[in-house]
C-alpha cells in the first residue's frame, strides 16, 4: 500500500544519501583498481564493496525481513516478498576517474529480479553525490528531484521528433557485445539530434525523467543498473519499456511525444544486430 511504499521510499532515499556521501567524501585523490569482474575493463574499486556493504547493513537493520541483491559480493535472502536491488556506485569508471556522474541506486522491488520480466520496483532513490542531486519516486507518487531543501517534480521534454531527440547510451563491458550495441548505434546516429554516453545508466534514466536528455536505451543491463531510474523514468511521466534483466535485453525510456518512432527503432534495431 501506498503507506508502506512511501516509507520504502524514504529509507531509500535515507540510505542512498548515506552511502553516497561516503563514496564521495572518501574518495582517495588517487582511485584504485581493486578488482575486475566480467572483462578486464569491467573494475570495481575498494568504494564499491564499502559502500554496498554499507546499503547491505542499513538495509537490513531496518528491514531485517527484506531481501538485498546488490552489484558485488554479499546479498542476503528475505521472507517479506520485498528486495531490495542496490547498485553501490553506478557510474565506477567515472568514479575511478573523477567524472562528476556516477551514483548510488536504491530500490525497493516486488518479484525476483533475478527472472526476466517477472519482477517490479516500487520505491526508489538514485542519489548523485557530486551534485547532491537527489532523485526519488514511489508507484504512483509521481517522482521527483531534490537538492537541499528544495523539491520538484520531474518531468520529460515535449520532443516529438526523432531528428531532434538527444538520445543517451551506454555500453557493456563485453567486446563482442560492445560490436553488436556499435552497429545498432551506427543505424540511429544518422537519425537524431545527436548521442550522450555520460557512463552511469542509473543517471540516464533519471536524464529522461528530468528533460535533460529525450530518450535513453541500453542492451544488457543488470537489474541493479536499472532497477531505480527505471522507476523514477515511469514515475515521471517518460514512456519506458523493458525490466529483463541480465541478457542481451532491451531497456529504454523517452519522452512521452517519441514513444512509437522511439520505440520501434530500438527495438528493431536491436533484434536484427543484438538478437540475431
Ligand atoms: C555501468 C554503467 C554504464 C552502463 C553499463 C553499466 P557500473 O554500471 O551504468 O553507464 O553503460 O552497462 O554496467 O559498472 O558503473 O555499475
Amino acid at each position: 500500500d501506498d503507506t508502506l511504499a512511501a516509507a520504502l521510499e524514504a529509507l531509500a532515499a535515507d540510505v542512498a544519501r548515506s552511502a553516497g556521501r561516503l563514496v564521495v567524501d572518501e574518495r582517495p585523490d588517487a582511485v584504485e583498481v581493486a578488482a575486475t569482474k566480467s572483462t578486464a575493463t569491467d573494475v570495481v574499486t575498494a568504494m564499491d564493496q564499502a559502500s554496498q556493504d554499507h546499503l547491505l547493513s542499513r538495509l537490513r537493520e531496518a528491514r531485517p525481513d527484506d531481501a538485498v541483491m546488490g552489484e558485488e559480493d554479499g546479498g542476503a535472502a528475505g521472507t517479506s516478498g520485498i528486495t531490495w536491488v542496490v547498485d553501490p556506485i553506478d557510474g565506477t569508471v567515472n568514479y575511478l576517474y573523477g567524472i562528476p556522474a556516477y551514483a548510488v541506486s536504491v530500490a525497493a522491488v516486488v518479484g525476483d529480479p533475478t527472472q526476466h520480466g517477472g519482477w517490479r520496483p516500487f520505491a526508489a532513490a538514485v542519489y548523485n553525490p557530486v551534485t547532491d542531486e537527489l532523485y526519488r519516486a514511489r508507484s504512483g507518487g509521481g517522482a521527483f528531484l531534490v537538492v537541499g531543501d528544495e523539491q520538484a517534480p520531474l518531468v520529460p521534454t515535449s520532443c516529438d521528433s526523432l531528428g531532434q531527440a538527444l538520445v543517451a547510451t551506454g555500453f557493456g563491458y563485453a567486446a563482442e557485445r560492445r560490436e553488436r550495441q556499435g552497429r545498432l548505434l551506427l543505424d540511429l546516429l544518422p537519425q537524431v539530434r545527436d548521442i550522450r554516453r555520460a557512463g552511469s545508466a542509473a543517471l540516464d534514466l533519471c536524464a529522461v525523467a528530468a528533460g535533460r536528455v529525450d530518450a535513453y536505451y541500453e542492451t544488457g543491463l543488470n537489474p541493479w543498473d536499472l532497477a531505480g531510474g527505471w522507476l523514477v523514468a515511469h514515475e515521471a511521466g517518460a514512456v519506458v519499456g523493458g525490466l529483463d534483466g541480465p541478457g542481451e535485453s532491451l531497456t529504454w525510456a523517452c519522452a512521452p511525444g517519441l514513444r512509437t518512432k522511439f520505440a520501434e527503432v530500438v527495438e528493431v534495431g536491436t533484434r536484427t544486430h543484438l538478437e540475431g
